[in-house]
């Protein structure tokens, strides 16, 4: 039985040692050339091999990262389970971006950069985080993450999902309506949604129609569901204030592209989160035996959903 490892190298080098330790009876590759096809069991790469099926006797499909929309799902055949990388290098990473990111917008970072470049000592009227209201596109395991960390902060936090859900301390909505009804209490509007058919061009003018004046945006999402020029027009007509967006369509951003001197929109390029190679040599490893045993792995991916 074969674990084989599609991605780069010194990844690969920390999880064939974490392999060695903790599955000795699994064989580990690294190339795909002289593995045996039919000894794989278990493959990880970043998107999916145009020769998936010589791997006849493959059982899950890990993803590298946090997402599988790079994966083209009606690929991979029904009895191949699929797995998401939950690990706690994306989660903390996440955390880390996402408040950088509402603390810069919230105390106006923008603004005063742009400011510092022109020279200009002026002081902008600062709101308290208790009055700033965060609303969270998408309430997913990094979602609830965040959310943790900004509670501390003091902000009201409200969260919509496309099926209804529980937590402790926000103001949660779901479906058509509960998207209006957040949008319309969101001073600052975070995406953490993942990239399916429903969200693609998610975040348009209509959508940012229904954000109260002077709401910004934060995109940790994927890059198809911005559409750009809607965003320019929300904030050059002065309805949102300012964006931060990890993610564009495409990446890397074209060099003429207006996002890269606007001065209220921020762009950091897809750097949110990035895989950990040892926890993530981990949180395999643990699939890998809860499947032995019998159990789902955990971040197992709905296919009906799409995540
Ligand atoms: C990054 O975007 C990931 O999917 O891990």
């Amino acid at each position: 039985m074969t674990f084989l490892f599609r991605s780069d190298q010194t990844r690969g080098a920390i999880f064939a040692s974490a392999f060695a330790e903790a599955l000795p009876d699994l064989s580990f590759s690294m190339d795909e050339k002289s593995v045996d096809p039919d000894s794989v069991r278990y493959l990880i790469t970043w998107t999916v091999p145009d020769d998936l099926d010589r791997y006849r006797n493959l059982e899950i499909l890990f993803s590298i990262g946090a997402g599988v929309d790079q994966f083209n799902l009606d690929r991979v055949p029904n009895h191949v389970k699929i797995v998401r990388m939950i690990e706690d290098g994306i989660v903390r990473m996440m955390q880390e971006y996402v408040l950088m990111a509402v603390l810069a917008l919230h105390r106006n970072l923008p603004a005063y950069l742009d400011q510092q470049r022109r020279r200009l000592w002026a002081p902008v009227p600062q709101v308290q985080a208790g009055e700033c209201r965060i609303g969270i596109l998408g309430l997913g395991m990094l979602a609830q993450a965040v959310i943790e960390r900004l509670q501390l902060l003091g902000f009201p936090i409200a969260g919509w999902s496309r099926s209804a859900r529980t937590l402790d301390g926000v103001v949660c909505h779901h479906g058509a309506d509960g998207l209006d009804t957040m949008l319309r209490a969101s001073d600052i509007l975070i995406c953490l949604l993942p990239l399916t058919d429903e969200t693609r061009g998610f975040l348009d003018a209509s959508l940012f129609a229904k954000m109260p004046k002077g709401a910004a945006l934060i995109h940790a999402g994927r890059g198809p569901q911005l559409d750009h020029a809607a965003l320019m027009d929300a904030i050059d007509s002065g309805h949102l204030s300012a964006a931060m967006t990890d993610v564009t369509d495409p990446e890397p951003l074209p060099e003429a592209h207006p996002f890269w001197t606007h001065p209220k929109i921020i762009v950091t390029p897809h750097i949110a989160s990035v895989t950990q190679p040892a926890s993530a040599a981990r949180i395999v490893i643990d699939n890998i035996k809860r499947h032995l045993c019998g159990l789902d792995p955990i971040g197992l991916v709905d296919r009906r959903l799409g995540y």
